[in-house]
């Protein structure tokens, strides 16, 4: 039987109360912080969709495990549990859990790259940037045309464009590449999938030029749901056959575990095969995240980490979380509103742009609907546009994002269709009322990842 929303796989035992407060009061709220949404106290937030990462709920079989973890320093349990899951899911012969996904980045970018480098991404997000640029390397994106038309439908706007990226390659010299990495989903351009072609493709053109591939893994279990619903010669494997396919092009993969392996803190360090790399990356682990089998994390966080690996692989736990996503947007949709189409996996991104059309890009139309949400609903999410791209790290000139998303994420297993219904009411109302909205612009940044701490003046008087 179709179903509008694919109900829970669960049921509540624990809840968190949430508070509702007033207009007046968030307006205040809003001042305080600066109008910077990672500034705001989460207890004066009434939905927050600032992020999917770190934010979902644990099963009682996670709990269970953290009861029982293993906190020695050296050999403890847990990571050989993430070790048999990262061989037994992926099958990749190393696995190196670290604190979380930036921490994945700082100890594994290192490794393939430096000064004079380039390191070519279907998008890098944010903290991947910022850590590429740190090791003296330059981030080149290189996503698909579809990524860029919101409102044109296509099953996999997540892809990198192949043809770019072969001429890239050959303009700046295979050996100056370090890495092609592929953010799967696509978290920049609105959370879209990658198919397995694109995958296979890009998989095929690291090895013809001898480049490192790499796979930035955060909502893999997400990608490979799209990949069963949505390309052909899928929809009778399991999401754990698609998983094991998506790995196998790859070299190695880079994980933060706070978003498809449901874990509260945790990140992995996959590599196939490559001996010489995983040393390289042992080496880097231990003087920046600690011993090799806790990797920066409690003996409680690996053993949560390692449940959660399988139970983010769940092909009924998918339809639910993947379905979740849709019913939202879909609903959108029918109400009009611009947003990336169909949407993907963790988030609903709305075309800031459109929805703001009296804001030009430099004054961060995103953030203005950020704001908009939070003032008239107690609804946190956040800028995925321009205000989140650093400046040029060369010419200091302010970035400006294809596509200026406002972007709303669903924590798993947290909230449910009442929530969702009541987000999409408090869209429609701010999107009626745009008009009424101010632009930003920034009063204080800093160099790198600046959207964390940003503090912004409205442009207009917000009433
Ligand atoms: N890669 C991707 C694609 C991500 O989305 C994130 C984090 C990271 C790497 C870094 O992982 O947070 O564990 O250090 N994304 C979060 C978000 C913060 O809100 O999308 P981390």
């Amino acid at each position: 039987m179709p179903m509008k929303y694919i109900m829970e796989p669960f049921r509540i035992k624990m809840v968190e109360p949430i508070k509702k407060t007033t207009r007046e009061y968030r307006l205040e709220c809003l001042k305080k912080a600066g109008y910077n949404m990672f500034s705001l106290h989460s207890e004066d937030v009434y939905i927050d969709m600032q992020t999917d990462s770190g934010t979902g709920a644990n099963s009682q079989f996670q709990y269970a495990a953290m009861m029982t973890a293993d906190e020695s320093y050296g050999g403890a349990r847990g990571y050989y549990q993430v070790l048999n899951a990262v061989q037994d899911i992926f099958g990749y012969t190393y696995a190196q859990p670290v604190h979380q996904g930036r921490a994945c980045e700082k100890v594994l970018f290192p490794c393939l790259l430096g000064p004079g480098k380039y390191a070519i991404s279907n998008h890098f997000f944010d903290t991947t940037n910022g850590h590429v640029v740190m090791t003296g390397a330059r981030a080149i994106n290189l996503p698909c045309e579809e990524s860029k038309h919101a409102d044109v439908p296509a099953p996999f706007k997540g892809n990198i464009d192949l043809e770019k990226l072969e001429a890239t390659i050959q303009e700046k010299g295979a050996e100056n590449i370090g890495m092609i990495l592929m953010t799967i989903t696509n978290n920049s351009v609105g959370g879209q999938p990658v198919s397995m072609a694109n995958l296979r493709a890009t998989g095929a053109i690291a090895k013809k030029y001898g480049i490192p591939f790499v796979i930035d893994a955060a909502r893999y279990a997400e990608n490979a749901y799209f990949i069963k619903t949505r390309e052909e010669g899928y929809a009778d494997k399991t999401v754990r056959e698609i998983v094991k396919e998506e790995f196998s092009y790859a070299d190695a993969f880079s994980m933060s575990a706070k978003k498809d392996a449901i874990a509260s803190m945790g990140g992995i360090i996959g590599v196939k095969e490559n001996e010489d790399l995983i040393k390289q990356v042992r080496l880097k682990t231990i003087p920046n995240e600690g011993f090799l089998t806790y990797g920066g994390l409690s003996g409680r966080d690996i053993a949560a980490m390692a449940v959660g690996l399988y139970e983010g692989i769940d092909d009924d736990f998918l339809a639910y979380r993947v379905g979740q996503t849709q019913y939202l947007g879909e609903k959108l949709h029918e109400m009009g509103i611009p947003l990336q189409y169909p949407v993907g996996g963790n988030a609903i991104y709305l075309d800031s742009a459109a929805i703001m059309k009296h804001i030009p890009w430099y004054e961060f139309p995103a953030q203005a609907l950020s704001v908009a949400l939070y003032l008239e609903g107690g609804i946190r999410g956040g800028d995925i546009g321009s205000l989140s791209l650093d400046r040029d790290p060369d010419t200091h000139e302010q970035q400006r994002a294809d596509i200026e998303f406002c972007r709303l994420c669903l924590a798993r297993r947290v909230y449910t269709q009442a929530h969702l219904d009541y987000v999409a009411d408090v869209i429609k109302y701010c999107a009626d009322h745009a008009a009424d909205y101010p632009g930003y612009k920034i009063t204080e940044e800093t160099p790198v990842l600046r959207h964390f701490t940003v503090k912004l003046e409205p442009l207009g008087e917000v009433k």
